[in-house]
C-alpha cells in the first residue's frame, strides 16, 4: 500500500500493528507463496464519518478473498477465493461476526490507534547534499532531503535567492522508513554562481512555519583560492631553485679556485 492512500480527508488504517491473527504459511513452505490475512479500518472522518471494515486474504501476495463491510459478505476476488467465499457466506454465524466487526474492531478500538495515527507528528530533518554529476561541468545536483516525519505529505520547493525554481526541479517518490516515518526528496539542477543561495523550503504539519535549509555556492571561491595557492607555491618553488642554484654554482667555483691558488703559493 503506497502512502500517498492516506489522504487528509480518508484516512486509512493499514498499520503492521493491525495486521495481525491470520499470518502463517502453508505447507510445502515456500517464501515467496506467503499466505496473509490483513484486516483494515478507513475512517472518512474518525469515528464521525464512514467506517470502512475489511477482511483481506492473499496467497503469494495475491489477494483472492475478502470481506468488505459496504458489502457485507465475502467476496472471490480470483477462483481460488470461491470456495472460501461460497462456504463462509452460508454461514450465518460467520456473516454476523463480519459484519460485526466494524464496530468491535474498528469504531470501538479507534480511541486507542488514534493518538499514533492522526494526532502523531514528527517534525522532518531537512539537508542538503550537492553532488557534481560530471566533474567537467558547470551544472550540480542538488539534492534535499527530508527524512524522518509523520504523517506523510511533506511539501518541497527549491528557492534560488529566494525565488521558487519550477526549472530543473524533480521529486522522487515518498517512501515509509518503515519505523512510522516518511522521507522524501527534491532534486535541482542548477549552474550556481558565486554568492548564489538556494533554499530548500518544507512544508509540513508539524510545523507551524515552513522549515528552511540554506546552501551557498562557494565553488567559485574555492577555485580561485586554489589557483592562488598554486601561484604562490610555484614562485616560493621558483626562488628556492634559484636560490639553490646560485649557492651550488657559488661554491662549485670556489672549490675550482682554491687548489689553484694553493698550488700557485707552494711553487
Ligand atoms: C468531521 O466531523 C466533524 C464533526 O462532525 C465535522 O465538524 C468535520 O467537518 C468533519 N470533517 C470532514 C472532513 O468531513
Amino acid at each position: 500500500m503506497g502512502p500517498g492512500l492516506i489522504l487528509p480527508a480518508t484516512l486509512l488504517l493499514l498499520g503492521p500493528s493491525l495486521v495481525f491473527g491470520m499470518e502463517g504459511r502453508l505447507n510445502p513452505p515456500a517464501p515467496q507463496f506467503l499466505y496473509q490475512g490483513k484486516h483494515e479500518c478507513h475512517h472518512a472522518n474518525g469515528t464521525r464519518g464512514e467506517v470502512r471494515y475489511l477482511e483481506r486474504h492473499f496467497y503469494g501476495r495475491q489477494e483472492f478473498v475478502r470481506f468488505d463491510s459496504r458489502r457485507g459478505t465475502f467476496e472471490a476476488v480470483t477462483e481460488l477465493g470461491r470456495p472460501a467465499a461460497d462456504a463462509w457466506n452460508s454461514q450465518k454465524e460467520t456473516l454476523d461476526y463480519q459484519r460485526a466487526s466494524v464496530d468491535r474492531y474498528c469504531r470501538y478500538n479507534y480511541q486507542i490507534y488514534e493518538h499514533f495515527l492522526t494526532t502523531r507528528k514528527v517534525q522532518p530533518t531537512v539537508k542538503i547534499s550537492p553532488t557534481r554529476a560530471d566533474p567537467l561541468s558547470h551544472h550540480s545536483l542538488l539534492i534535499c532531503t527530508v527524512a524522518g516525519y509523520y504523517p506523510s505529505g511533506a511539501k518541497i520547493k527549491w528557492l534560488k535567492n529566494g525565488q521558487e525554481q519550477t526549472e530543473g526541479v524533480g521529486y522522487s517518490e515518498e517512501f515509509r522508513d518503515g519505523d512510522w516515518t516518511f522521507q522524501n526528496q527534491a532534486m535541482l539542477e542548477t549552474v550556481p554562481k558565486r554568492g548564489d543561495v538556494y533554499t530548500c523550503q518544507v512544508e509540513h504539519r508539524s510545523l507551524e512555519e515552513p522549515l528552511t535549509v540554506q546552501w551557498e555556492s562557494r565553488r567559485s571561491d574555492s577555485a580561485k583560492s586554489k589557483v592562488w595557492t598554486g601561484a604562490v607555491g610555484a614562485v616560493l618553488g621558483a626562488v628556492f631553485v634559484a636560490v639553490g642554484l646560485s649557492l651550488y654554482l657559488k661554491k662549485r667555483k670556489a672549490a675550482f679556485t682554491a687548489p689553484a691558488a694553493g698550488l700557485m703559493s707552494q711553487s
